[in-house]
């Protein structure tokens, strides 16, 4: 037996119990005649004493070599502290080592393993094992468990069946790139790595799986952002005979019922917007409420002046920041750079001060007097002491820009507090999405989603305006899940890859197993995936969600622990009969 408890869990109540502990050298403190070495495992730290008086000579002598992050068993005899520690669970006691053995050596480690390391991102990257030690990480990984495995206890407590989806498949859209794998058996041919298991768990409904759940790996080839990873994971989810009132309500149940649990907070019936509302009012379909700063549009008192700027414009849009009203000159000029770098893109910005008297002071005096300067605050719900920023130009550029603005300015102003959380539902999103460059237009969730049927004649028409049966959560201002009513007959779904640009012969290559199962009986069905390293993450009070991941690639989408993608040999090549040639 390697050990009789774990390195968290001896207290006064253990005192004089001979135990066996096994872990890692933290640290170790010689004094000469005394060594006190900190025992590290997963659950925690337990002080061990070497004492040149009460030890044996061979042990004691022994523990004067350990180094850092040696791998040790220790037997001996739990004692009361003589300096206590009430910062740890274990701080009253330490154990006095009978019988110490080396179970392996470390070589020192190139960072320090403890909460606040000396190692930089990406050294902590390389050397992941090392950092998965530290309490930080161990701890998020902990943490990930624990909500999934009350996903899993809610999902299947309300009949919710977990089926595994293949992975060698081929390719599903959901937007991004696919993954590729060659097949050595069929030459020349290629599976697709699943950006969802889309297709499959319509497939399941078919299969009368009824309700249908997996905590799965997805893989998309898009470029990387702190909340996006290559392979990541979806609590993917999908129900037969429903309406979307019904997910709704299940995935909110699930939503409150992770809340409650790991956070122990209650929250009330999410809010729904529908993604119109949203993008007038944040200029976001992700809008973070946990504080205001709603847009107020500005064109009916800001136009037909003698500003020129703002009568061009398509759209002349503003917020009130709270309190914002005594930034100095320096500060404003500062924003107005801000808003102005190419990643926001915006070409100036006017700022209006609601002064405590009611009074307003802007950088648009000359143009506009103070009863149309008090529309403008009315417009954005203005308070006295609060600063109006207004944008103007295309409409959804605009918006965008003033998005940027609004969350810069809530981070600015510490409104984006992680423990607060702020769930919400955005409905009726647009069928399709024109694509500028192509011109073509493209499904915004993905081509199996359901058109509203009272907008259906309008497929014809103007289908930019046709909304859809699909919705969003978003918590905290990040999308952490998605979904829609599926199309369930053949016709109708011939029809959207009809106006997705598809030939019939391409619908019929790609997606043709899809619409023949749909023509043996396929119940109306819907669902939604969460992303889970996203929901963990947010709840775990971060939006990086690369420390919820145990082994995550890089910016770059590289492992540079293993060292991956990495090129293959030329007989693997051979044998797969792929030709590499890079000009
Ligand atoms: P969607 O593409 O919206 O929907 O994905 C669902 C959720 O997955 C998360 N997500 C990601 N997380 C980390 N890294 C990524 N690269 C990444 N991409 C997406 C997001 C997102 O909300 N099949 C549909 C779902 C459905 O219709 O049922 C789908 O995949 O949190």
């Amino acid at each position: 037996m390697y050990r009789s408890h774990n390195c968290g869990e001896l207290n006064a109540s253990n005192i004089n119990t001979e135990v066996t502990l096994a872990g890692w050298v933290q640290k170790s403190r010689d004094k000469g005649f005394m060594n006190w070495v900190d025992l590290r495992d997963r659950y925690g730290i337990t002080q061990l004493i070497f004492d040149e008086s009460r030890t044996d000579k061979t042990v004691f002598e022994l523990a004067k070599t350990l180094g850092r992050e040696f791998v040790i068993q220790v037997k001996g005899t739990v004692i009361e502290r003589e300096a206590k520690n009430k910062n740890i669970p274990t701080g009253e006691i330490e154990i006095l080592v009978s019988e110490l053995t080396i179970l392996n050596s470390a070589i020192t480690p190139p960072f320090t393993i403890e909460d606040e390391t000396d190692g930089g991102e990406d050294i902590r990257m390389k050397y992941r094992y090392l950092d998965i030690r530290r309490n930080p990480v161990k701890n998020s990984l902990l943490f990930r468990h624990k909500v999934a495995m009350e996903v899993r206890k809610y999902l299947s407590d309300l009949d919710f069946c977990e089926v595994e989806t293949p992975y060698l498949i081929k390719s599903t859209p959901e937007g991004a790139r696919d993954f590729v794998v060659p097949s050595r058996m069929n030459e020349g041919q290629f599976y697709a790595l699943p950006q969802s298991p889309q297709t499959f768990k319509q497939l399941l409904m078919v299969g009368g799986m009824d309700k249908y759940f997996q905590i799965v790996k997805c893989f998309r080839d898009e470029d990387l952002r702190a909340d996006r990873q290559p392979e990541f994971t979806q609590i993917d989810c999908e129900m037969a005979f429903v309406e979307q009132e019904d997910i709704l309500n299940i995935f909110e149940g699930l939503t409150r019922h992770l809340l409650k649990e790991i956070k122990g907070i209650e929250v009330d019936k999410f809010p729904r917007i529908t993604y119109d509302y949203a993008m007038k009012t944040y200029g976001n379909d992700k809008p973070d409420i946990r504080f205001g700063m709603k847009f107020g549009e500005l064109n009916e008192f800001a136009q037909h002046k003698e500003f020129p700027v703002f009568n061009a414009a398509e759209l002349v849009v503003g917020i009130a920041v709270p309190g914002a009203g005594n930034y100095t000159r320096k500060e404003i000029d500062g924003l107005i750079d801000w808003v102005k770098r190419p990643q926001v893109g915006a070409s100036g910005m006017v700022y209006v001060k609601c002064n405590e008297d009611g009074t307003f002071k802007s950088s648009v005096d000359k143009f506009y007097d103070n009863d149309d300067l008090a529309n403008w605050a009315k417009a954005t719900e203005a308070n006295p002491g609060d600063m109006i920023f207004v944008l103007s130009g295309p409409a959804n550029k605009t918006r965008a820009q003033l998005s940027a603005l609004r969350m810069e300015l809530a981070t600015r102003l510490g409104l984006r507090n992680p423990e607060e959380f702020a769930p919400l539902w955005v409905v009726d999103f647009p069928l399709l999405e024109l694509d500028e460059e192509s011109g073509r237009y493209h499904a915004m969730h993905h081509p199996f989603t359901s058109p509203k049927p009272e907008d259906m004649a309008l497929l014809e028409t103007e289908p930019g305006k046709v909304r859809a049966n699909a919705y969003d959560m978003v918590l905290n201002g990040n999308e952490i899940g998605g979904g829609s009513i599926r199309i369930h007959d053949k016709a109708t779904q011939q029809l959207m890859f009809k106006y997705l640009g598809f030939t019939e012969e391409e619908a019929k290559a790609q997606f043709g197993f899809l619409m023949d199962a749909f023509q043996f009986g396929a119940p109306p069905h819907g669902g939604l995936a969460f992303g889970l390293d996203r929901l963990v993450a947010i709840l775990g009070g971060q939006e990086t969600i690369r420390d919820f991941i145990a082994f995550p690639k890089n910016n770059s989408g590289r492992d540079v622990m293993i060292d991956a993608p990495a090129a293959i040999d030329d007989a693997q090549l051979k044998e797969l009969k792929i030709k590499v040639d890079i000009a």
